[in-house]
């Protein structure tokens, strides 16, 4: 099957087979990747191109492994960094991207605070885009990361329970992995402080809503934590992060409500103390690095598969 979705701006219009086709090529990357030994990857699918990553907010990992992924398959990468380009000097999000398309780049990666920003510019630019997160609105390729990890430890994320734990109204971690997990057959939860619930959970197809983090992940698989967005809330939605971290943060005493062979994740920052005690991340039952190290084989296949549609990973492919 050609991947047919040149731009990936919303997990939210994901089929199953799309979804698949993606882990599916993640896999074949990653297992060349561990397998090779030589000094040129064998399969720079990218080769010539252009990538140019415009993050207009932070990022460590996100950025990083965009990075990572295009290099791997041969591709140049642009980093713009638009607190020291004309953004300062009041361009707006359309005229940098329209410039930079002048240039020829092959593909647009974009970080924005606006839900929305990545959708408006695939509008104006021909060349393709992949949303590395907008607003609170959707962060695809984390969702797709996410479950690349889920199946890797768990098989498949088909009739696994997923609680999603934390700041839910203003994560678009939690909104694209609800609905990836949700085509892909898992039922999702979500548990955290009412002022944190987005109010129509029910309606995105969320199962349950938990306050309760020991009744929440009692029952659950996957347990995905996140951190609490203050930068995203006017206000505090809660007393004090040290009542948060009471209630709702994962530490060696909570974790003991946990099932066997459950998983916990966080697509990061972590906030250490906040959400998630140290010894909890970097503990047995903890897979927030197979994330990371999955960051850069999700980034890859995508890439792969927007460039090189159809055909194997591994097959010799390369431009001339
Ligand atoms: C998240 C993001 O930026 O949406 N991190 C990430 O990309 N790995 C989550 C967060 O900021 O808390």
């Amino acid at each position: 099957m050609a991947w047919l979705n040149r731009s990936l701006i919303e997990t939210r219009k994901l089929g199953e087979q799309e979804i698949r086709q993606v882990l599916k090529r993640a896999g074949e990357l990653k297992k060349l990747w561990r397998g090779w030994r030589g000094t040129e990857f064998p399969h720079l699918s990218l080769r010539g191109r252009t990538v140019v990553n415009l993050f207009f907010e932070a990022s460590t990992r996100t950025r990083s492994s965009f990075e990572l992924a295009a290099r791997r398959l041969g591709a140049h990468v642009l980093n713009l960094h638009p607190e020291a380009s004309s953004v300062t000097k009041g361009e707006t999000l359309f005229d940098t991207a329209r410039n930079l398309e002048a240039m020829d780049p092959d593909l647009l990666v974009l970080r924005h605070a606006s839900a929305g920003a990545p959708y408006q510019l695939s509008k104006i630019l021909k060349i393709p885009i992949i949303n590395a997160g907008d607003g609170f609105h959707e962060h695809p390729t984390q969702a797709l990361l996410d479950l690349f990890t889920i199946e890797e430890a768990k098989g498949s994320a088909k009739g696994l329970n997923v609680l999603i734990v934390g700041d839910i109204a203003h994560s678009r971690v939690a909104r694209s992995n609800i609905y990836t997990l949700r085509t892909m057959g898992a039922r999702v939860s979500v548990c955290g402080p009412p002022s944190l619930m987005p109010p129509l959970a029910r309606e995105l197809g969320v199962a349950e809503v938990f306050h309760d983090l020991r009744k929440g992940i009692a029952d659950a698989d996957v347990v995905m934590m996140l951190r609490v967005q203050l930068e995203r809330q006017n206000q505090m939605q809660f007393p004090s992060l040290g009542e948060y971290s009471r209630f709702w943060g994962l530490n060696a005493d909570t974790v003991q409500s946990l099932k066997k062979g459950a998983i916990i994740m966080h697509p990061g920052p972590l906030n250490e103390g906040v959400e998630i005690s140290q010894e909890v991340a970097s503990g047995p039952y903890s897979v927030i690095l197979n994330q990371v190290n999955n960051g850069v084989i999700i980034r890859m296949a995508l890439m792969d598969l927007i460039f090189d549609g159809g055909s194997k990973a591994g097959g010799d492919r390369r431009r001339g």
